[in-house]
């Protein structure tokens, strides 16, 4: 080590003891003090004071290196979000300039339970910024839950002396996260899930894309519709959550919108869609969440069941998983980017149990406690601003 130290030391005339430092190596401890030129000096030349500043010195060197053999690793876990790729590699890459390893971990909790781990590089995560779904896999695992499973994959993380866990995932992922980090290991959320439900981010990776790919879906319906004079209904997801129903149905124009916070008769539906009719409309659209009681199906039914008395079909379309393999649009890749380096600055400055998530145009750390046991929800006021642009 004092080799080390001597090889890296560049002597100064007017003081022998002077050590130049790259500022990357960040704080020296006291009494050794950094001056402006990145240098340290000890002005005596005492040979005590030599002594006991190597030694403090190695110490220094001892704990910089450890710091720069940190070991992190990075999973995707629960439903795919366009962006998530480009969080892995602004994980990696920010990772990789802090002087760290980073790791993979392959299909989520599960290849963590399985010790599933692959090196990454920066060349492992160049080109996929542009593609959804996540390179890593992603998944869901019911053992995971489990003491079993979390035992379980506490074991792989420090036999293999990791330093840190980054998880990219939704609600679910974050519970999972939480559980880790419970336990007590360094953990670092990161907010991803097309259904926007995850408290500690006011929008997460992957929204706007599936919002986008909705949104085109409606407007062609909307085309269709109207050569015609149809109605329409259009399916999308969000588990239970009405987020991405109530946004594609504004900014789509819809004449309905049936979100799970806001139960909604079909009788009620069936009225405004004729009325819209009623008001010169070539078209009537509703958007339905498929976490709503009367969710396509239910819809669908409903107006098989009554059609004589409505007097009108109502056309299905369920886009399903279609809108989760789109390519990330630029603002999820920039959240995405944001994000992940954001989570690997919090690992450095030493702060763990948090999620990284965006407040406030900012990004946000939030106890994994909170996320945990929050929910987020919808700004209702929305749904009638809806009714009335929908006039
Ligand atoms: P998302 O993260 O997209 O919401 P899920 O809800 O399916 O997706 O969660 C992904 C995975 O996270 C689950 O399959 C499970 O392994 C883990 N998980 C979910 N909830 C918990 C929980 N309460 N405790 C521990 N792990 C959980
Ligand atoms: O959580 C994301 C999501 O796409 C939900 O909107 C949807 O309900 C669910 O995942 C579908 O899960 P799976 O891909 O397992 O069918």
């Amino acid at each position: 080590m004092q080799e080390r130290i001597e090889n890296r030391a560049i002597a100064q005339d007017s003081h022998p003891y002077k050590w130049i430092f790259p500022q990357s190596l960040g704080k020296i401890p006291q009494p050794i003090s950094l001056s402006d030129d990145n240098s340290v000096t000890v002005s005596q030349h005492c040979g005590l004071v030599r002594e006991l500043l190597i030694r403090k010195v190695e110490k220094l060197f001892a704990n910089l290196s450890e710091e720069m053999m940190k070991r992190i690793a990075v999973l995707t876990s629960g439903g795919d979000a366009p962006g998530m790729n480009a969080a892995i590699r602004a994980v990696v890459r920010t990772g990789l300039d802090h002087g760290w390893q980073v790791f993979g971990v392959r299909h989520g909790y599960a290849g963590l339970m399985a010790g599933d781990f692959i090196m990454l590089g920066a060349r492992n995560v160049g080109g996929i910024i542009q593609h959804g779904g996540t390179k890593l896999g992603s998944g869901r695992s019911l053992k995971f839950k489990t003491e079993e499973g979390q035992v379980e994959a506490l074991r792989h993380l420090n036999e293999r002396e990791f330093s840190a866990l980054v998880v990219i995932g939704g609600d679910g992922s974050q519970k999972g996260a939480h559980a880790l980090s419970q336990r007590g290991f360094p953990v670092i959320g990161v907010a991803s899930t097309i259904d926007n439900d995850l408290y500690g981010s006011e929008i997460t990776i992957g929204v706007d894309t599936a919002l986008n790919i909705a949104l085109e879906a409606i407007d062609r319906l909307k085309v269709t519709a109207s050569a015609h004079n149809r109605a329409f209904l259009v399916e999308v997801m969000g588990r239970a959550c009405g987020y991405l129903a109530l946004m594609a149905g504004i900014a789509g124009g819809a004449e309905a919108i049936v979100i799970p916070e806001a139960e909604t008769d079909p009788e009620q539906i069936a009225e405004e869609l004729r009325s819209a009719y009623e008001r010169g409309k070539p078209h009537a659209i509703v958007v339905v969440a498929e976490g709503a009681e009367h969710n396509a199906e239910g819809m669908a039914n409903y107006f098989k069941l009554h059609r004589e008395r409505l007097g009108f079909d109502l056309r299905v379309t369920k886009l399903g998983h279609v809108q989760r393999g789109g390519v990330p649009g630029v603002f999820d890749r920039l959240l995405a980017t944001r994000l992940g380096a954001a989570a690997t600055d919090r690992i450095a400055g030493g702060e763990y149990g948090v999620l990284v998530g965006l407040i406030d145009g900012k990004e946000t750390a939030t106890p994994l406690t909170e996320v945990a046991t929050h929910e987020k929800h919808l700004d209702l006021r929305l749904l009638e601003l809806a009714r009335v642009l929908a006039k």
